[in-house]
């Protein structure tokens, strides 16, 4: 049966084969034409169509040392301020949501969220992270199953982008929240460890990508020092894009040369934006 959560958010999504509107129907959710996709028992939908999910949906492994290490609060100041940023939102969406700890987290009082992922096993445990989040197993890089002009603020943490459908869903005078890792991001973690570096042209890259549909209207950064042990370390490199790198047996060799606890610096750059006027 579909769970409470979609409910929130079913008006606000649409039929990903033919961009209909979508209403509950028993154990599923169907649009006008009859295009049917059943609601998965743990309360998520899944409206990707056909069944090629791209090579970059979280496995399980990383999901889980994501949703460990995201409980342990030691990205709580990040959550907060996006908190600030959605704090007159009606809709919250997030694309590459993850298991919905930001959504949850940033969601204001009577808001509605939709958490957006690829990953099935993320999207599971966003289907559980607050109330009123509905979760949906999406594809950020094809047409979203979200209706135009509907969301106030669509966030995007550490996650892909599509920034043609991120204007459409956009309401006039909403915002695009993008967080990315800075250049001192897990530092000495990158060095020690030999970890993925972040790209130093991050930020052209950004707004070559966006700035065609989107006006600049803010650049933040949030730092926080944490003094990890050893295993908030696995768990931190588990979650990231090194996770698909790095072998497992030379990187435990190297987390116990490390301190521990070894002092680590998490470093956030959050970038505001509205849809240019077309
Ligand atoms: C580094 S994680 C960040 C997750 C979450 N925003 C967080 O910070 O906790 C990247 C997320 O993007 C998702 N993802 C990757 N490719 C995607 C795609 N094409 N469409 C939607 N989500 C995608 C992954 O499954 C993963 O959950
Ligand atoms: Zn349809």
């Amino acid at each position: 049966m579909m769970g409470p959560m979609l409910a929130d958010v079913i008006d606000l999504l649409i039929c990903p084969v033919c961009r209909e509107g979508l209403a509950r129907a028993g154990g599923a959710v169907r649009c006008g034409r009859g295009h049917s996709f059943d609601v998965a028992r743990q309360g998520y939908v899944s409206l990707l169509t056909g069944s090629a999910a791209p090579g970059t949906a979280d496995t399980p492994a990383m999901v889980a040392a994501r949703a460990d290490f995201l409980a342990a609060g030691h990205y709580a100041p990040l959550a907060d301020r996006l908190a600030r940023l959605c704090a007159d939102a009606a809709v919250v969406a997030d694309a590459g949501a993850g298991t919905g700890y930001y959504l949850a987290r940033a969601l204001p009082e009577g808001a509605a969220g939709i958490a957006l992922d690829i990953s099935r096993h993320a999207i599971k445990r966003a289907a559980r992270a607050h109330p009123r989040v509905g979760a949906v197993v999406a594809d950020v890089w094809r047409p979203l199953p979200v209706r135009d002009v509907s969301v106030d603020v669509l966030l995007n943490v550490f996650a892909p982008r599509n920034p043609a459908e991120f204007a459409r869903v956009l309401r006039p005078g909403g915002t695009l929240v993008v967080v990315t890792p800075a250049a001192r991001h897990l530092r000495p973690l990158v060095e020690r460890l030999g970890l993925l570096s972040v790209d130093e042209d991050k930020e052209r890259r950004l707004e070559e990508a966006l700035g065609g549909r989107f006006a600049r209207t803010g650049l933040d950064a949030v730092e926080v020092a944490l003094d990890l042990g050893h295993p908030a370390v696995e768990a931190v490199v588990g979650m990231g894009p090194s996770a698909w790198h790095t072998d497992p047996g030379t990187l435990a060799d190297r987390v116990r040369a490390l301190p521990d606890p070894v002092r680590v610096t998490a470093s956030f750059q959050i970038t505001t934006w509205v849809p240019r006027a077309c």
